[in-house]
This record gives C-alpha cells, structure tokens and sequence, in this order.
C-alpha cells in the first residue's frame, strides 16, 4: 500500500518549491539580514531543538564538512562559527544565496554551491563529515543521494542524516485531513505525503526501509524524534513541549540516521584516530 516506487515528482517542480522560499524562511520577517538571521535561529531552537545533540556542531571543529541541503542555512552557520571547513550545497539557487548572505554578515565563509544531491561534484572519500537535515527524502531518487553521501566520505568518516518517518502521527494527521476526511480510505499514507507534504513527491521511511537506504555503513543507527510538528494544529499552533511526552517515541516525525563509512583493510577508522 504505501509502495515509495510510486512516487514520479520531478526535480525541476521539487527546486521551483523551494526556490520560492527558502526552508523555514515563511514565518520570518525581520531586516536587516542579521536580524532576520537571528529570528531564523530562534524559531530552528524551538522547534528543532534536539538538533545540536545529533549534529554534534563542536565536533565538526576544524574537519571538513559536506552539508547537504543547506536551506536558509541555520545549521550550516553554526558548523561554521565553531571552524569547521565548510562546504554546503543545495538544489536551489535561493538557499544558497541565503546562506552565503548570513555567513557574510557574521565574516564566515564556506564553500557554497547549487548543486544536486544526487550527484554530488566531489571526488569520493573528501569530507570527514557529511550532515543532511530533512533533504534527501524529497529528491526523487533518494537511494542514489544517500550513496552519493556515503561515497563522498573518507573511510571512517561519519554522517547523520534526517528523513521522515511514515510510520509517524504527521503521516496519520496528513492522511485523516487529505484522504479519511475525503472518504478516500485507501489512498496510502505515501500518496498522501507525496502530494501534500512540502514539495511535491516527499516520501517518509520506515525504520526498515530507512536502515536499507545506507545499508553496508559501519555502526548504522536509526533515532526516531518526537518533534513539537507531531504536536501542532494547522501549521503555526504548536502545543505545549509537555504534550510531547504523550506520543511514543517510535511514533516521531524523524528518523535520524547516523553511521560510518567502513575503514579500508590498514586504514584507521574515526574512532581509531588521535583526537
Ligand atoms: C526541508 S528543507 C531543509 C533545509 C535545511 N537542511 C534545514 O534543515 O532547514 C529541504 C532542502 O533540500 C533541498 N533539496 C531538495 N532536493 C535536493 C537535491 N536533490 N539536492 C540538493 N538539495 C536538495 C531543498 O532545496 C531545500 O533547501
């Protein structure tokens, strides 16, 4: 029923979505840009605010990192005032001028570039750390883009990944609104992301479906995250963060997926190397 295959969005209607705005930048307002940067940040600290725990910003410190999807870019930003050596790219031209504007207002720099998950323009084994946060689950072919993110590791290097969780009380909340309510009880929870979630053909991963997207890498592990979008009505009315507590973890918007690229025979993994 809920057949991923299915899905034939194209990349030209997923980049026209998010060219248009940025993610994250509709419920901000603020000029100049370092204000609108800092309205950016507060707003990625209340809804997302178990993202410095998984993206482990401090570690990046002095390595090299591939962000994959910047968006409007709060992440990246943060990667870079702790001196990772950035790299970010993204399918639309507007993140990446959001992006290069907000690093520019605070005198940082990264290596910023339009370019497609899919084919990433980097030699395999470049980056020490790739991190992709809510991005390749809308690329129409998401198998290919988490390879790509695997090839462009050095062995040993690490990732962490978020894609969304079908399996999750959004995917039901988006099927009760768009098909039950309808009376349309068969369309699939897939059809139903496909079509109303974000840009067109979003998809959302089991867990088991999720773990085969990056199948081979070393220490692969899988976290599901209740998020405040779990407990939301309409699209600005977020409940209480106790209310989170109520939903079974497994039941989270996302999955976040982290691992190894396996080390070459004689090659010292990361947690082999000198810190
Ligand atoms: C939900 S936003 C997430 C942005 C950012 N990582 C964040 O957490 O706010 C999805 C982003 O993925 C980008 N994207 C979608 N498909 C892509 C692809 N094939 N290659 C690169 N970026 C892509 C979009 O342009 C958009 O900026």
């Amino acid at each position: 029923m809920d057949n991923l295959a299915g899905n034939t969005a194209t990349k030209d209607a997923v980049g026209a979505y998010w060219n248009a705005a940025p993610c994250g930048t509709r419920d901000a307002s603020s000029v100049p840009v370092s204000e609108f940067s800092k309205e950016l940040e507060r707003q990625r600290d209340e809804r997302e605010p178990f993202i410095a725990r998984f993206a482990n910003f401090e570690q990046a410190r002095g390595k090299k990192l591939l962000e994959v999807g910047v968006g409007a870019g709060t992440d990246h930003l943060r990667f870079a005032r702790v001196g990772a050596i950035c790299t970010g790219v993204d399918l639309t031209p507007s993140a990446i001028e959001l992006t290069r504007s907000r690093l520019q207002s605070e005198g940082l720099n990264s290596n910023l570039q339009v370019s497609d998950a899919e084919t990433l323009p980097f030699d395999d084994g470049t980056f020490d750390i790739v991190y992709s946060w809510g991005v390749i689950h809308h690329t129409p072919n998401t198998p290919k883009a988490a390879t790509e993110i695997v090839r462009v590791l050095r062995p040993g290097g690490r990732f962490c990944v978020m894609i969304y969780n079908r399996h999750s009380l959004v995917a039901l909340q988006t099927w009760l609104v768009y098909a039950a309510a309808k009376g349309n009880l068969t369309r699939s929870f897939s059809d139903v992301l496909a079509s109303h979630m974000e840009s067109p053909g979003t998809k959302a991963y089991t867990v088991g479906e999720s773990r085969a997207l990056f199948r081979g890498v070393e220490d692969l592990r899988v976290e599901t995250v209740v998020t405040p979008y779990d407990m939301r009505i309409g699209r600005r009315r977020f409940l209480p963060r106790a209310t989170h507590n109520l939903v079974p973890a497994r039941f989270g918007w996302f999955h976040v997926l982290q691992g190894t690229r396996p080390a070459m025979r004689g090659e010292k993994s990361n947690s082999e190397r000198d810190p």
